[in-house]
């Protein structure tokens, strides 16, 4: 383990029954640091957060916090608060009752419980609903509540899980700034787990991304968005054109195409949209598709490469559906893939 970690995660393998959800996950986690674990449905997320709250022993490695191995250390021993999704409130307790509980089962009573729980709500804006029973609140005011009933146990590390997507839209926006400010302020380690790349590029000091119960790339929101290292992640962060390099061409179930310029010794190669330059290049395509996106405007051409997507500005001249349109793929505008598939 080095100096810095504070939550480490030591070749964790986790499984139901006979099937192994996790393999052998090494992660480090930092004092006072925003993880965001991101990945598809079904990729571990959630398992490797119900190890760290003590919820699932794993059947091999080691998870120590703050110096302390807990591997096997009861859940209500380990100063590891969890938030789910649904915000499991007790509805016939009030937002006080509610947030109180835990302390209460720690034995704190009187002025220091009602000033705990008053700087609790507090700190989420929900100091004028203490009153209230929790099925009268709206979704991002339970899940506040939620927050607080879990911030107020002062735990060592804060995990959430998918906290926001019960929320509509605009709600989500809200409470992922108010997190952001609650993290700030309290100083928690805290880890966040989202299927929404938007979500974990805004809110995360650093991402994990996960792929079938292993990490696939950790980096920071830039690194992560900028520089994907396999065609999974590319994927997953929005890069739409995303190309195999064989023997120096780009390669498709179509063939392989030559580029103007030599091609690094990747695996792949992976543009956005926007990295892709139209109107003049070496290649060209028919215009399937095009959709008005405001300040922008959104191609699909059918190509020698398949199906490729670009969106340029829109104040740039339109084509229309059938269009034959020239285009080019600036290796320099391209993120480099070590790992294809
Ligand atoms: N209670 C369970 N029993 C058996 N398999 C499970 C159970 N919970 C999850 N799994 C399986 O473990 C894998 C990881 O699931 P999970 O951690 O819930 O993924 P995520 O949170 O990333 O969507 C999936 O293949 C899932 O089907
Ligand atoms: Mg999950």
């Amino acid at each position: 383990m080095s100096d810095t970690s504070f939550l480490t995660l030591d070749k964790l393998s986790l499984a139901y029954g006979k099937t192994l959800a996790v393999k052998d996950l090494d992660l480090e986690i930092r004092k006072g640091e925003l993880l965001a674990l991101l990945g598809p449905s079904g990729c571990g997320k959630t398992t490797t957060m119900r190890s760290i709250a003590g919820l699932m022993t794993p059947v091999g490695g080691r998870i120590s916090l703050d110096g302390a191995d807990i591997t096997r250390v009861a859940a209500n021993k380990r100063a590891v608060g969890l938030v789910f999704q649904s915000y499991a409130l007790f509805p016939h307790l009030t937002v006080f009752e509610n947030v109180a509980f835990g302390l209460k089962l720690k034995g704190m009573r009187g002025a220091e419980l009602e000033t705990k729980v008053a700087a609790g709500l507090k700190s989420v804006g929900l100091a004028a609903f203490a009153g209230r029973k929790t099925p009268e609140l709206s979704g991002g005011q339970q899940q506040r509540v939620a927050l607080a009933r879990s911030m107020v146990m002062e735990p060592k590390v804060l995990l959430l899980d998918e906290p926001l997507s019960n929320l509509d839209a605009r709600l989500r926006l809200e409470m992922r700034t108010e997190l952001q400010r609650v993290q700030k302020e309290s100083g928690v380690t805290m880890i966040f787990v989202t299927h929404d790349q938007v979500e974990a590029l805004a809110l995360a000091d650093r991402i994990v991304v996960m792929k079938n119960g292993a990490i696939e790339q950790i980096g920071t929101p830039e690194e992560i968005y900028n520089h994907p290292v396999s065609s999974f992640v590319a994927d997953f962060v929005g890069f739409e054109n995303i190309f195999a390099v064989r023997d120096g061409k780009l390669t498709t179930a179509n063939g392989a195409v030559a580029l103007s310029k030599t091609l690094p010794d990747v695996a792949g190669l992976a543009w956005r949209p926007r990295a892709i330059s139209l109107g003049s290049g070496p290649l060209a395509g028919t215009v399937r598709g095009v959709s008005f996106a405001g300040g922008t405007r959104e191609y699909v051409l059918e190509t020698p490469l398949g199906i490729i997507k670009t969106e340029v500005d829109a104040t740039f001249p339109a084509y229309a559906l059938g269009a034959e349109v020239a285009f080019d793929l600036p290796v320099e505008g391209a993120a480099l893939l070590k790992r294809f598939g």
